[in-house]
């Protein structure tokens, strides 16, 4: 056996030892992605809004950050979405309830249509409270318009 032999066989040996490694690296890599859920955390639904207290008698409460109008009525406390049932747009509020400034759909008070092209009424969603008398609206929770929570 030469020199020329000997480093020959320490070149291959070196490679094939190195492509062992990179391929003993590539399934750690791999196997490791597998033990972390590709998922993408959503903000939650549900919002604390505060105190009942902190709503006049009588008043509807826009919401900008969770995009809800909160009502304070003799009934009780009850929180309408204001995201557009046509394309989501934010409405605002009217004297007689709400318009969609993107293609002028209108609903009452209640949320009901009045035009479209909104194909439904804005949805009313679930209020509740917690042990510490704190408001939660659960916006991924509809309820039949006319449910308000009693305080
Ligand atoms: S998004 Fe409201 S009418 Fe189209």
């Amino acid at each position: 056996m030469t020199d020329q032999d000997h480093s020959r066989r320490t070149f291959l040996t070196r490679v094939g030892l190195g492509c062992v490694a990179a391929t003993g690296l590539a399934s750690i890599g791999a196997t490791g992605r597998y033990l972390f859920p590709a998922v993408l955390y959503e903000p939650s639904m549900k919002s604390k809004i505060g105190r009942p207290s902190s709503f006049a008698d009588g008043s509807i409460t826009f919401l900008s950050e969770s995009k809800i109008f909160v009502y304070k009525s003799p009934q009780g406390i009850y929180a309408i979405s204001a995201i557009c049932t046509h394309l989501g747009c934010v409405v605002t509020q009217t004297e007689t309830g709400f318009s969609c400034p993107c293609h002028g759909s209108v609903f009452d008070g209640d949320g009901v249509v009045t035009r479209g092209p909104a194909p439904r009424g804005l949805p009313w969603l679930d209020v509740s409270m917690t042990p510490g008398g704190q408001l939660v609206v659960d916006r991924s929770r509809q309820v039949p318009p006319g449910t308000s929570l009693k305080v």
